[in-house]
């Protein structure tokens, strides 16, 4: 039998990351954060001084394999190797972001991230959050939910966590961001964002962090 599997895909600042540990860590079972992955193919192309916008030079990076990524686990929580070194922390930053966007428009770069992240969820019960998880890595996942909130509330929320970094960039620049890489995101040829059809549509524009678990939870009790 396959094992349990859930897809989580939605756009950047809908929480995600932190919706997918939490739902994860009360089902007893792994996070894939696949959004980690490009992000250090991004990383690797801005170190290697490569433009992200060069497809040629960055797919080159994948194919002769001086871009190779994966992901361990330390008490259950994600470590993201680039060429076997731990980048998780280095790739948090905005700039990386971007870069990440970029890159992640390239079928080399995503044939060999998918393919990975694929075997990982052959093997163990695993919920994987992205863009396309839901429409490409995993079209028989147990349960898909596509996790969106609206561009304001995502901003807002986004804004909020700069703050905390001490980084007060306003909120009409919070919000340009957002909605620049929605574009980015839903606009790409190869495999967009967009919410495939048998997913769940959760909105938590009007939800706590809390009550967003919970009605990712009980999509998946319905469904298991
Ligand atoms: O979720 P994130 O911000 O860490 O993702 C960074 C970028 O990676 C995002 O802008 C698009 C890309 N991405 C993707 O194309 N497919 C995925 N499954 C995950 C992320």
């Amino acid at each position: 039998m396959m094992p349990l599997t859930i897809a989580i895909d939605g756009p950047v600042g809908a929480g995600k990351s932190t919706i997918s540990d939490e739902v994860a860590r009360r089902l007893g079972i792994l996070h894939l954060d696949t959004g980690a992955m490009y992000r250090a193919v991004g990383l690797c192309a801005l170190e290697e001084k490569i433009d992200p916008q060069d497809a040629e030079k960055v797919s080159a990076l994948l194919t002769e394999g001086r871009a190779q990524v994966d992901v361990r686990y330390e008490g259950g929580a994600q470590i993201t190797l680039l060429n076997g070194r731990d980048v998780t922390g280095l790739i948090r930053s905005q700039e990386v972001g971007q870069a990440a966007s970029t890159v992640s428009r390239y079928p080399a770069v995503r044939k060999m991230l998918v393919r990975r992240q694929q075997e990982l969820a052959q093997t163990q019960p695993m919920l994987l959050d992205g863009r396309d998880i839901g429409t490409v890595v995993l079209k028989d996942a147990t349960v898909k939910i596509y996790l969106t909130a609206s561009a304001e509330a995502r901003a807002k929320r986004r804004m909020l966590q700069l703050r905390e970094k001490g980084d007060d960039t306003p909120f009409e620049t919070v919000l340009q961001e957002v909605n620049a890489r929605d574009y980015q995101d839903m606009h790409r040829a190869v495999d967009p964002l967009r919410r495939a059809e048998d997913a769940v549509l959760v909105d938590s524009s009007e939800l706590s962090f809390d009550q967003t678990v919970s009605a990712i939870l009980s999509l998946v009790e319905a469904k298991k």
